[in-house]
């Protein structure tokens, strides 16, 4: 152990990352909507086996008092404030059907799979949004034959959705996406606005794919209703200031070209779509999220005052619903157990269940999501830890320098933050390793299990 670092003193490494509903340490251990997780880890132990761990666990309460936060901001609109939810951060049926029942009134989806399953959440076809660089001709046919509203990427894209339309003898309702060459500060990876950023059309094209879907190849007009416009600069952007800018962007979006949009035959152009990308906090932990993210208050309180008469303000949040962000509560954690402690060099290594399969973005984009203990231990003292699972990868840490206790040996549970966005909707089967089940917790005696745990027979089914 020599040269490792260890520590007597209560660093609130043991507390809740962030204060929000759903989550409480209760008697030392850590409950979900009132539910201690020690308890429901047993019990999912006794029907599933070791398949009951590691589990995504999502707390009903936080989910649904962050679509509030949505809909609060929102309300000054009425009508006119719409809340699409990206399907592409949580794709889980069940999630998906608690969020259209707690207020959410649309689907941002990115595939014809995605379509598929919003629907299939109780989502009306036409409250659904369809973007993507790179669109299938057989997702068009299906985003147009039930009236989805398609956001209009490239020339060729807008070429491809007139056809298909022309083609289908029907209309297809669109809105254009911009590439406002904003830096929105955030992960390389996740910047989606920048001048070289694959996302969009620039300023200067609009003109072109407005006359594209116009006249096409025979006057497709008839077959293409634009109904508005779209930014979305990036996601995990914590610096309320690149809010601001894109703010202003939007506001010239909003003054100059839905008018132009109109002169060239579209009269009811009035969306303004500002997609997502609010960042989460996480307290304690040093860098960027030091910095609150934007609130959704803020953030419509800034775009407000900018919204012309008349048009509607739509945003498309993945992250914050069920993740967290500013003020908005934690979703989801993976519970996750301890599978041994090992040391190489002067390094201490706690080997869990889980693995980058479960959560890749440490691994991909360097993120850092905090791990604290179900159940705080008694003994005081503590050390760093690099938190790490059983994938045949260097890359694969779920956390590293943690602060955790020395007393942690095998079988003790242990819980990853903020894992309700962008973990199972990027889970993989890497090393044939199942994914993990999901719960929803609702009351202190009531959850439900919205995802089983694959098993063999599930990995192997498509081998012919
Ligand atoms: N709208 C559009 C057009 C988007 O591309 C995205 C996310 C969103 C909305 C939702 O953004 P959010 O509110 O969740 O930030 N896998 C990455 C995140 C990729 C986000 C891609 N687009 C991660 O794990 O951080």
């Amino acid at each position: 152990m020599e040269g490792q670092e260890v520590s007597s003193k209560d660093e609130g490494h043991k507390m809740l990352p962030v204060d929000g509903p759903g989550w409480s340490y209760v008697n030392g251990v850590l409950h979900c909507d009132g539910m201690s997780l020690e308890d429901l880890r047993m019990s999912l132990k006794k029907d599933y086996g070791l398949q009951g761990s590691p589990a995504h666990i999502y707390s009903y309460s936080a989910l649904v008092a962050n679509v509030k936060k949505y809909t609060d901001a929102l309300c000054p609109l009425g009508e006119r404030g719409v809340l699409s939810y990206s399907l592409k951060a949580n794709n889980n049926l069940r999630v998906l059907e608690a969020l259209r029942q707690a207020g959410v009134n649309m689907a941002t989806t990115v595939s014809g799979n995605e379509i598929l399953m919003a629907m299939k959440a109780g989502f009306a076809a036409t409250n659904i949004i369809y973007n993507g660089t790179g669109k299938r001709r057989w997702e068009v046919e299906l985003a147009i034959k039930h009236g989805v509203l398609l956001n209009l990427d490239s020339e060729f894209d807008a070429r491809l959705i007139a056809g298909v339309a022309r083609e289908m003898g029907l209309r297809a309702r669109c809105i254009v996406r911009l590439n406002p060459a904003l830096n929105a500060d955030t992960h390389p990876y996740l910047a989606t606005a920048l001048a070289d950023s694959k996302f969009g059309v620039e300023f200067h094209q609009l003109e072109r794919v407005l006359q594209v879907v116009r006249t096409g190849e025979s006057g497709d007009v008839e077959h293409v209703i634009v109904e508005g416009v779209h930014i979305h600069v990036g996601s995990a952007v914590s610096r309320t200031q690149v809010f601001s800018d894109m703010t202003r962007v939007a506001a010239r979006a909003l003054r100059e070209f839905p008018p132009q949009i109109r002169e060239r035959g579209w009269p009811r152009a009035s969306t303004i779509n500002l997609g997502g990308g609010l960042n989460i906090r996480l307290s304690g932990v040093p860098g960027k999220n030091d910095e609150r993210p934007a609130t959704p208050e803020q953030l419509v309180g800034a775009i407000l005052p900018l919204l012309p008469e008349g048009s509607t303000l739509l945003l498309e949040p993945g992250r914050s619903l069920v993740a967290t962000a500013g003020s908005c509560a934690f979703t989801g954690v993976l519970m996750t157990e301890v599978l041994g402690v090992k040391t190489n060099g002067k390094r201490r290594f706690l080997v869990v269940d889980a693995a980058m399969t479960e959560v890749i973005r440490p691994a991909l984009y360097g993120a850092h999501h905090p791990v604290t203990h179900v159940t705080i231990p008694a003994c005081q003292e503590w050390a760093v830890m690099d938190v790490v699972g059983p994938v045949c990868e260097s890359g694969d840490f779920l956390a590293r320098r943690c602060m955790l206790s020395l007393s942690l040996s095998s079988g003790a549970a242990l819980v990853v933050w903020a894992t309700g966005a962008y973990c199972s909707s990027m889970a993989s089967n890497y090393n044939l390793r199942p994914h993990a089940i999901e719960v929803i917790v609702k009351a202190p005696d009531l959850y439900t299990v919205v995802r089983r745990p694959e098993n063999f027979e599930d990995l192997i089914s498509c081998y012919l």
